[in-house]
C-alpha cells in the first residue's frame, strides 16, 4: 500500500494568499471573502473531498517593504485587506462534521488570558475541530500596528513564544481539573471551587475563563524551518508546515525535525500548488489561461516582505546580498539553495508562474497523484498543504478529480475517522499526551 496522503486547504481571510493576481480571472470568487456564504461553500468542498483540515494563515501587518511602501500590496490585493480567520471558523463548523480548523494567531501581540478564551470558545463550538497555528511574527509594519518601534530579532521572539506557551498550556490544562464541572442541578452547584486553579506565571494570575473543552490545547500547527525555528517546533508542534523545495531538503527537514521530537510523533505537511486538467493538454491550457492572470508585482510585494528585502533597491541582474533578515530567515536560507549564491531579482521573477515562488504541478489527476505519492515516499511527509489557484473551482477540482485519483492508488482515506481533529490526525485520544509539554501541565 502507498503511504496515506492527507491534505489540507492552504488559505487566508483575503483576496491574495499565495499565487497573486488569480482575482482578476473572470471566473475567481476570492473578491467574495467577506460573505459568509462563501466560508461555508468552501467548508462544504473540503469535507465533501474528505481534507483533513482548512490551514488558515494570518498576519497582523501589512506587506510594506517592496519600495518601502504598502501602494503595491494594496494595488494587488496581497493579503490586505484581511478578516480576523478566527471569526470565519464558526459559520463552517456549522455546515461541518469532521473537517478541522487550523489557524494562524501571532503570539506576539496577544495576552495569553484573552488568547486561550478564544481557542477554548472554537475547540467548544468546533466540537474539539480547532488548531492553531503557532507564529512569532515577521513584520515590523504590524510591530509599529501595535504601537512598537519594531519586533525583536528572530531567536528572541521564539524565546518570548515559549514562556507564551507555558502560560497558555497551564490556561488549556492546569486552571480547571477534569472532574471541576459537575453540573449538579439538585445540588445547586454547577463547578467544584476546589477543582479550579488560578494560572500564575507569566506575569499573570488568571482562573481560565472556560470550562474544558474537548481538546483543552488545540492541535499545534508550526512552520518555523530556522534551526531555532525546529527547536521550537519538535518541543511544542503536533504538525509541521514547510515550504516545498527539493525532496531531499524536505527529507532531510522532515527527518531532523522527527528525531528532535521523538518520541512524539510530528505530521509534516508540505506546501503545494496543483492545476488540474482531465487530459495533460486541458491542464497545459488551464496553466497558460491562469497564467495571463499573475501578478509579479503582487509576488514580488510578498516575497519582499516575507524575505525582508527590498528588491526595488536592487537592478534585475544584480546579487542579492541580504543576509540576516529579521524576517523568515529560513525563506533567505531557502533562495540560495533555490537558485545557488549570487541569486538575482530575474531568478526570483522568472520563478513566478502564477503569481509566487510556488511552482505548480500540473498534469492529469493520475499523474499528479502519483507524483504527490511519490514525493511522500521519498520525504516522510504526511500531506499536502495546497495553495488556492482560481477559487472555488481550483478546490472543486481537488475533490472531485484528485482525491478519486488518489483513493483508486490506495493512498487516501475513504472516509473520516471518527472524534476530534487531534483524534483524527494521530488516532489517539483527544488530548496532548507526555512527553508533551501541555500534558505536563494538566492538574
Ligand atoms: C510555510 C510557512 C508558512 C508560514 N505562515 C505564516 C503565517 O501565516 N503567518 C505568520 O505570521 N508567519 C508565518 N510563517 C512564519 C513562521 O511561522 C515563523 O514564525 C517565522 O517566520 C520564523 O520562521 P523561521 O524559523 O522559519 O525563520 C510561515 C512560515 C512558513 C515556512
Amino acid at each position: 500500500m502507498p503511504r496515506e496522503i492527507r491534505l489540507n486547504a492552504f488559505d487566508m481571510a483575503c483576496i491574495g494568499h499565495i499565487q497573486h493576481g488569480m482575482w482578476t480571472h473572470p471566473r475567481d470568487r476570492s473578491t467574495e471573502y467577506r460573505r459568509l456564504d462563501y466560508w461555508t461553500g468552501l467548508a462544504r468542498t473540503l469535507e465533501r473531498g474528505l481534507f483533513d483540515g482548512l490551514f488558515l494563515a494570518d498576519v497582523v501587518g501589512i506587506y510594506d517593504v517592496l519600495g518601502g511602501s504598502p501602494d503595491a500590496a494594496i494595488r494587488n490585493a496581497v493579503q490586505v485587506p484581511l478578516l480576523d480567520p478566527l471569526l470565519v471558523v464558526p459559520a463552517m463548523a456549522a455546515v461541518t462534521t469532521h473537517l478541522g480548523f487550523g489557524v494562524t494567531v501571532n503570539l506576539t501581540y496577544e495576552a495569553p488570558a484573552l488568547f486561550a478564551r478564544r481557542f477554548s470558545t472554537l475547540d467548544h463550538l468546533t466540537d474539539g475541530r480547532i488548531g492553531w497555528n503557532i507564529v512569532t511574527g515577521y513584520l515590523d509594519s504590524a510591530a509599529r500596528a501595535m504601537g512598537l518601534s519594531g519586533q525583536q530579532a528572530h531567536d528572541a521572539r521564539y524565546d518570548a513564544a515559549e514562556e507564551f506557551m507555558a502560560t497558555a498550556y497551564a490556561l488549556w490544562e492546569g486552571s480547571w481539573a477534569a472532574d471541576a464541572v459537575r453540573a449538579d442541578r439538585a445540588a445547586g452547584v454547577y463547578a467544584d471551587p476546589g477543582k479550579v486553579d488560578a494560572v500564575s506565571r507569566g506575569g499573570i494570575e488568571a482562573i481560565h475563563l472556560c470550562e474544558p473543552s474537548p481538546q483543552r490545547t488545540p492541535v499545534l500547527y508550526q512552520a518555523g524551518a530556522s534551526d531555532r525555528g525546529r527547536e521550537f517546533a519538535a518541543r511544542h508542534a503536533e504538525c509541521v508546515f514547510l515550504n516545498p523545495s527539493s525532496p531531499q531538503n524536505v527529507a532531510r527537514l522532515i527527518a531532523d525535525l522527527r528525531s528532535r521530537a521523538a518520541p512524539r510523533p510530528i505530521r509534516a505537511f508540505v506546501g503545494a500548488t496543483v492545476i488540474l486538467g482531465r487530459t495533460e493538454a486541458e491542464a497545459r491550457d488551464l496553466l497558460e489561461d491562469y497564467r495571463r492572470h499573475a501578478s509579479v508585482e503582487g509576488a514580488l510585494a510578498h516575497a519582499a516582505a516575507s524575505l525582508g528585502i527590498d528588491f526595488d533597491r536592487f537592478g534585475m541582474d544584480e546579487p542579492i546580498t541580504a543576509t540576516g533578515s529579521n524576517a523568515i530567515s529560513s525563506n533567505v536560507e531557502a533562495m540560495a539553495k533555490v537558485f545557488g549564491p549570487g541569486w538575482t531579482k530575474r531568478h526570483l521573477i522568472d520563478r513566478f508562474i502564477l503569481g509566487s515562488r510556488q511552482v505548480p504541478m500540473v498534469g492529469t489527476p493520475g499523474q499528479i497523484a502519483d507524483q504527490l505519492i511519490a514525493f511522500a515516499e521519498e520525504t516522510g511527509a504526511d500531506g499536502y498543504n495546497l495553495s488556492r489557484t482560481v477559487m472555488p473551482e481550483c478546490i472543486e477540482a481537488v475533490a472531485d478529480l484528485l482525491v478519486p485519483a488518489l483513493q483508486e492508488r490506495g493512498a487516501y482515506k475513504t472516509a473520516y475517522a471518527p472524534g476530534t481533529y487531534r483524534e483524527k490526525l494521530f488516532g489517539a485520544g483527544p488530548l496532548l499526551a507526555a512527553p508533551h509539554p501541555a500534558a505536563g501541565s494538566r492538574g
